[in-house]
This record gives structure tokens, C-alpha cells and sequence, in this order.
């Protein structure tokens, strides 16, 4: 049996989103993908997205408290359903020790994490031709370089702390999506 609780971790551009949704469907579980629930917050004008607005714009993490309080009940319920892909949580390692320990109280940690690796200059090309394409606010030239700069430093992190756990696969996400969904189902099967 396939793993069924699966984080996605990667830097912005690596394809966290793009690889959920495929991954998600092969597997038949639910797809969770941080950066779309914080969009729709903006988008419906909660207080939430409010807060979160300023941050995403500036290629900033939003507040641990206010991801957790987001992403967490999402997952608790895609668990009890059967499993999930999560991408983009957690991405600081305050915000994995506390989802570890609200996940492992209801029985919904992961069984696997994937780090999609890609070079920065591919992430950032693909980016740059998302914002020609959609006009993504946070995919300027300026924002890309910060987000990536933040991923190095906060979130990457979070490579060895999994490593450590013996969770950790790490897929080369410099090549066509078709190859990489492959990739990550044969390192969930395995
Ligand atoms: P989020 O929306 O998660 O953005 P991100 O991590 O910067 O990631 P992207 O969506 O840019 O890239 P991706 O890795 O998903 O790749 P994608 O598949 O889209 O987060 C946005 C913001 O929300 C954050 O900056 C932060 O402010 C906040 N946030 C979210 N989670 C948070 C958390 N846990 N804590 C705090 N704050 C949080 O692909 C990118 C492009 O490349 C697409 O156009 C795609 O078509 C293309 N592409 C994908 N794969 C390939 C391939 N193999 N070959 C060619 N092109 C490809």
C-alpha cells in the first residue's frame, strides 16, 4: 500500500502544486495546498486574509498561529477521510513540531514527505512565465528572489528535520511533470 498522508515540500516554483493535484488523484485522497486556502481567505475578505494579505504579497511567511489554526483542521479531516497531500505546511520547523503534535493525537501524521529539488534558476523561470501567463501578485522578479531566499533559510530546514525522522524522500523536479509524478509515486510505493 501506497503511503496516504504525504507532505510536499519545495521551494516556491518546484511544483508542490502542480505534482498535489496528481498525486492526490492517484493516490484518491484529498489535496491540500496552503498558498490556495490563504488566497481564498484574501479573496473573501476574512480577517484572516487580511492579515495574511501583507505577507503574501511580500513573498513574507504568514504567522505560524494563523497557517496552523488554517491548514490543521483541514487535515485532521482529509485523514479521517482516508489521507491527503499537503502542499506548503509546514514550512518552519515551530510549525512542524506543532502540527506533529496535534497530527499524532488524532492519528493523522504523514507517512512520507517528498522534497521536490530544483535549481533555483528553473523555479524562477517557471515563475516568471506563470506571471506573463496569470499575473500571480507575489511573482514579480524582486518577490521570487525573496521567496526562494526565505525558503533557503526558514524552510529548508525542515529537509534534515524530516531526514531525521526517516521520512524523507527527495525527487528531482527538473524534469517534465509527467517524470516527476512517476518519480513520487514510485518513492510512495516503495
Ligand atoms: P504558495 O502558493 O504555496 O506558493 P509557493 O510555495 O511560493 O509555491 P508556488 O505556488 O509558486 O510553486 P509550487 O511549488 O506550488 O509550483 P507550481 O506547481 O505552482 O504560497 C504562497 C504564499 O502563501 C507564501 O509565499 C506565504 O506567504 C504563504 N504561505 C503558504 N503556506 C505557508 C505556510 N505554511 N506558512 C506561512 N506562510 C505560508 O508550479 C509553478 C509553475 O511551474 C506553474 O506555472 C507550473 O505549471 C510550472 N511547472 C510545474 N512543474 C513543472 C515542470 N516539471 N516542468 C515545467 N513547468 C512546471
Amino acid at each position: 500500500m501506497p503511503a496516504s498522508n504525504v507532505l510536499l515540500l519545495g521551494p516556491p516554483g518546484s511544483g508542490k502544486g502542480t505534482q498535489g493535484v496528481r498525486v492526490a488523484r492517484r493516490l484518491g485522497v484529498e489535496h491540500i495546498a496552503t498558498g490556495d486556502l490563504l488566497r481564498a481567505e484574501v479573496t473573501a475578505g476574512t480577517a484572516l486574509g487580511q492579515q495574511a494579505t501583507w505577507f503574501m504579497r511580500a513573498g513574507d511567511l504568514v504567522p505560524d498561529e494563523l497557517i496552523t489554526q488554517l491548514v490543521m483542521p483541514c487535515v485532521v479531516a482529509a485523514a479521517a477521510a482516508g489521507g491527503y497531500v499537503l502542499d506548503g505546511f509546514p514550512r518552519t520547523v515551530a510549525q512542524a513540531r506543532t502540527a506533529r503534535e496535534l497530527a499524532e493525537q488524532v492519528g493523522a501524521s504523514p507517512h512520507a514527505v517528498v522534497h521536490l529539488d530544483v535549481p533555483p534558476e528553473q523555479a524562477t523561470s517557471r515563475m516568471l512565465a506563470r506571471r506573463r501567463a496569470q499575473g500571480r501578485v507575489d511573482d514579480t522578479a524582486e518577490t521570487i528572489a525573496h521567496r526562494i531566499e526565505v525558503f533557503e533559510r526558514v524552510t529548508r530546514p525542515l529537509v534534515e528535520y524530516y531526514r531525521g525522522r526517516g521520512l524523507l524522500h527527495v525527487v528531482g523536479a527538473d524534469r517534465p511533470v509527467d517524470e516527476v509524478t512517476e518519480a513520487i509515486m514510485r518513492v510512495l510505493s516503495g
